[in-house]
């Protein structure tokens, strides 16, 4: 028998019918709330609130699991590479050779930009944050292909979700190129979706193109592990801009911007300049952990505490691990390293992060990886951009599927009762 949830105000009853997904969560369906009872349910930072159904990931914050598409996080991260995963998230499948294939030839064809977005990066101070001249560029990509914006037909899609692919990372790495004064350049179709990115980022004039496979797989597994996380910041604000039917390319602009702050993608900036601070202050952690504990302070332990991963963020399990093998592969030390994990020891039994459920998030050892592997600071959140960049897809094209409504939260109004207009020189 199908579950009913009942609501009393006032002392009338109201009753709801009761979802449940297929991981046997419970969500209370009050669509016919404020036409009944003239109520509306109110939940500053969404905390209890459900936004859509969804197909793409599943993750359970208390036991500290994440699936994409049914498939465990660690098997992905192991065994799959970053563009069949961004099939799976996408299409809701493993893709075949040839669908893989298909798909990845669709993409190449489509890795080039039109010449006149040069002047307008050219336009940017070379101090620009990155994300802010990815977010903007990305944006600007809808005047030079209007096509993708009113896109009704699943092929219209289809067009619009391998353009992208194509052109972001071509404009991710010219973010890195033009702030390091290194000349515009493209992809080499020969290679793979991830070394092709390495290559348009790194590779230097005059130079030839090394790779380094240990470099590739890392980033690939990085790639993997940010791609998708069900309905967080930067996803909501995708799938609420595409609500509105502006495009996918305007949406990915907008989920790039919501990535950016510290509180979300930009963690893992933030936590890689926390690091720094503490071994510049002579690496005492008890000093950075007692801040952290103060309410008087704004100071907070970056990297540590997530919305819903209330017992461990899988993702940072295997990025410890992995940060242990990448900067082993590569013969790099980097003292931050031993002051992150000291720091975690000393969190992970401290009464304050216990009592609160305070983990480290996937955005702890990150920026140790991408350090090592020779990506600038400003550029982590970037990378965690193109790593997420088909989870936003994949939710955003669910969301224009199911034919969702144009998303439009209500308000409690605390402001003036009606108040009479007074002239200015009443006033
Ligand atoms: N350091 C110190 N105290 C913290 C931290 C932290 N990193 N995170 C949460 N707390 C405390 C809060 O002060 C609060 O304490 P109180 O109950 O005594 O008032 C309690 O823990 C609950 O915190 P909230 O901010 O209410 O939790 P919320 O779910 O709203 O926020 C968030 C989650 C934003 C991730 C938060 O933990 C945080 O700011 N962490 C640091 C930034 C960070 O690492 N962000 C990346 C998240 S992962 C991602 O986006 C990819």
């Amino acid at each position: 028998m199908s579950k009913v949830a009942t609501l009393e105000i006032d002392g009338k009853r109201y009753e709801f019918p009761v979802v449940e997904g297929t991981e046997n969560e419970l969500g209370i369906n009050i669509k016919s709330l404020r036409g009944e009872s003239g109520a509306i349910t109110l939940d500053p930072g969404f905390k209890n609130t459900g936004s859509c159904e969804s197909g793409i990931t599943f993750l359970d914050g208390e036991k500290g699991i994440l699936r994409y598409r049914g498939y465990a996080i660690e098997d992905l991260a192991e065994k799959a590479d970053f563009l069949e995963v961004a099939y799976l998230l996408i299409f809701g499948d493993l893709p075949s050779k040839e669908q893989l294939e298909k798909f990845y030839d669709d993409i190449k064809e489509q890795s080039t930009v039109d010449e006149e977005m040069k002047k307008i990066l050219d336009g940017f101070p070379k101090a620009a944050h990155p994300m802010g001249v990815l977010s903007s560029l990305t944006s600007a990509l809808v005047a030079f292909n209007p096509s993708c914006v009113d896109v009704s037909s699943e092929q219209d899609m289809y067009n619009a979700i391998v353009k992208i692919l194509g052109k972001f990372p071509v404009l991710a790495a010219w973010t890195l190129r033009k702030k390091h004064s290194l000349p515009l350049n493209y992809g080499d179709d020969s290679l793979g979706y991830v070394e092709n990115l390495h290559k348009m980022m790194f590779e230097k004039p005059g130079k030839k193109y090394e790779v380094n496979q240990s470099v590739i797989d890392a980033l690939d597994k990085l790639l993997i592990l940010h791609a998708d996380h069900e309905q967080n910041c930067s996803t909501s604000t995708v799938r609420m801009v595409g609500s509105s039917h502006a495009g996918l390319f305007a949406s990915i602009s907008a989920g790039i911007s919501a990535l950016w702050g510290p509180l979300h993608g930009g963690a893992n900036q933030a936590v890689i300049e926390m690091l720094e601070k503490i071994k510049e202050d002579g690496g005492d952690t008890k000093k950075f952990m007692a801040k952290a504990k103060d309410k008087d302070d704004p100071f907070r332990l970056m990297g540590f505490g997530h919305r819903v991963y209330k017992n461990f963020d899988p993702r940072a399990k295997i990025i410890k691990k992995s940060a242990d093998e990448v900067l082993g592969q590569l013969g790099v030390e980097d003292p931050v390293l031993d002051i992150a994990k000291g720091l975690e020891k000393e969190a992970l039994e401290d009464q304050y992060f216990v009592d609160r459920k305070l983990y480290p998030n996937v955005d702890f050892y990150s920026g140790i990886i991408y350090r090592a592997l020779g990506i600038p600071v400003e550029m982590f959140t970037v990378m965690f951009a193109l790593g997420r960049l088909p989870g936003w897809i994949a939710q955003w094209r669910e969301m224009r599927l199911n034919k969702e409504p144009i998303g439009r939260p209500r308000q409690i109004y605390t402001g003036h009762t009606h108040r009479e207009f007074q002239a200015v020189d009443k006033r």
